[in-house]
């Protein structure tokens, strides 16, 4: 049984095509899901902005009858006005989940550690496990079978490209991720990526040529600076701009969907043209953050319902 999601591994590929399934449900039947999480209270915890990641946890939260409470970092970050793991024991004394955005992935481990109720990553400077949950939810609907896919990441090696990575090698999609010199993906979530890969025939590749992205169904862009790094984005506009999602890089791939998780910079990782032209599936990416989440909240705080 499923008892927190911090990275993702959590789910295995027997595991995450039954999410994502459960998701096409919930998203086509809303009605069927009203009350599947009725009288129960999740915590949303927020270290850093957000809009869709706010909004799509209370909205989706509200739609299966469930309550979800805001919190937002007033007290300063976690840890600093009392100890995560009194957060942990105080909020659990309440509440039927957490759902937290931490800087690092060290509180989420903390908060599940010392909680008894499950708690979810709405991101970290690791991981970005729901995000990749809606990505191949996207995918699994634009393209069905997701196993016969090549996805490549373009840009910065960061959160998002190692929640995708891990989700790819485990569903079976091929992926790479196209990253200049420096800003590779953490070599240890390669590997395991990699090995994960192997065992459900799939492949990781990580490589500094826009050439590796050939041959693509689907490119993702996300921004070249995250959350809490305070480099402004003109500084690294030089290195990244070959990177770039544009039109021209479009066709060199042939990929026929466009993704990115958003908030978007236009004109430095993605163009207008490409957000909002005919391959982009950015709109629909967004909406599925709701139904993904749904689909993993129902699993985890309601399991008999499903
Ligand atoms: N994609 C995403 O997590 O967006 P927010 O930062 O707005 O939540
Ligand atoms: N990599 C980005 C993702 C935002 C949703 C960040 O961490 O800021």
């Amino acid at each position: 049984m499923l008892k927190n999601f911090l990275n993702g591994l959590e789910l295995d590929q027997k595991g995450a095509l039954k999410l994502l399934n459960l998701a096409q449900k919930i998203k086509a039947n809303p009605a069927d899901f009203s009350q599947a999480l009725a009288g129960k209270s999740v915590v949303t915890l927020f270290e850093k902005p957000s809009l869709r990641t706010r909004l799509s946890f209370d909205i989706g939260i509200n739609k299966l009858g469930g309550h979800a409470v805001y919190l937002d970092s007033q007290n300063g970050a976690m840890g600093a006005r009392e100890s995560v793991k009194d957060f942990a024991l105080n909020i659990s004394a309440w509440a039927d989940g957490i759902v937290a955005r931490v800087y690092a992935h060290k509180t989420l481990t903390t908060l599940a550690e010392y909680s008894s109720v499950p708690v979810v990553n709405s991101l970290c400077d690791l991981y970005h496990p729901c995000q990749a949950l809606a990505d191949f939810l996207t995918l699994q609907e634009v393209h069905g079978d997701v196993s016969k896919l090549k996805l490549a990441y373009l840009g910065e090696g960061n959160n998002v490209t190692h929640s995708l990575m891990l989700l790819a090698a485990t569903l079976g999609t091929d992926f790479v991720a196209v990253c200049p010199k420096g800003s590779s993906p953490d070599s240890q979530i390669l590997k395991q990526a990699e090995q994960i890969a192997a065992m459900n025939g799939a492949s990781v590749m990580v490589s500094d040529r826009i050439e590796a992205a050939v041959g693509a169904n689907a490119v993702y862009a996300d921004t070249w600076v995250s959350m809490g790094d305070k480099t402004p984005l003109e500084q690294v506009k030089a290195k990244y701009m070959p990177y770039q999602l544009n039109q021209a890089l479009l066709e060199k791939t042939g990929a026929q969907t466009v993704l990115h998780c958003q908030p978007a910079h236009r004109e430095f990782e993605i163009t207008s043209e490409v957000m909002d032209g005919p391959a982009s599936k950015i709109i629909q990416q967004a909406e599925n953050r709701m139904h993904a989440q749904n689909a993993l909240l129902v699993t985890l705080l309601n399991p008999n319902f499903v």
